[in-house]
């Protein structure tokens, strides 16, 4: 799949769910095309989310928006199955969640959709590296996992901009994703340090306007 990068990855966690087709839809009008779905799973992180039958009516309601499923939750391989079956384009599960790693990638990426790897913001970014030739997308929490609305950490700039160049030197083709505290005032500087999804929850949802917030942030990130 082809991307214009960076994107903005609108993240429905922070969504009206009694409207979410409509808010779903001002997203997309706004020019949004990808959709992150946040599982919480109550162990893995405190906070409960959805689950794979909201997946599924996203993909229902934005069947051209690309469906990003962000897995925060323990013993992901027992759910990848039913997140694919639910319209996920791309699976991301937690580097700490998960024992064999590599096989999760596998699993993920034998139903033909992309595989991401997240670490939490205290995880070193080394840890990983024996997965990155597999991975389609490195996720880099800007924030502890959990709840949308939290402040971006200040260190994560740095985090991108290592994972960047580690990916620069060992020729990996996989893309950097930034999930937490994104907004307004900080979107170019998160880019800049070497972010190609920028997913946004509160920033985008919060708004009256939720069509012109997306222009607004998507107009930051192509100037
Ligand atoms: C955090 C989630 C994020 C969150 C982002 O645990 O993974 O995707 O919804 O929300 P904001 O943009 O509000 O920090
Ligand atoms: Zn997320």
């Amino acid at each position: 799949m082809n991307f214009n990068l960076p994107v903005l990855a609108p993240s429905i966690l922070a969504a009206d769910f009694t409207n979410l087709e409509s808010q779903i839809n001002a997203a997309l009008k706004g020019g949004a095309n990808w959709i992150h779905c946040d599982i919480m799973d109550g162990h893995f992180v405190p906070n409960i989310s959805f689950g794979p039958n909201i997946v599924k009516q996203v993909s229902k309601v934005a069947p051209d928006a690309f469906i990003d499923t962000h897995l925060m939750i323990e013993n992901p391989d027992e759910y990848i199955d039913v997140f694919v079956e639910a319209g996920s384009e791309m699976i991301t599960v937690h580097y700490e969640a998960c024992t064999h790693l590599h096989r999760t990638i596998q699993k993920i990426k034998s139903h033909g959709i992309m595989a991401g790897v997240a670490i939490n913001p205290a995880t070193s970014i080394h840890n990983i590296e024996p997965v990155m030739e597999y991975a389609d997308m490195v996720l880099i929490m800007s924030v502890n996992p959990g709840y949308g609305g939290q402040s971006f950490i200040e260190s994560s700039y740095a985090r991108l901009q290592e994972l960047a160049d580690i990916r620069e030197l060992g020729g990996y083709g996989f893309l950097i994703q930034v999930d937490g505290g994104v907004n307004l005032k900080n979107i170019s500087q998160v880019a800049e340090a070497g972010a190609d999804i920028l997913v946004a929850g509160n920033t985008v949802f919060s708004a009256k306007d939720v069509t012109a917030r997306v222009k607004e942030l998507q107009e930051k990130l192509s100037s």
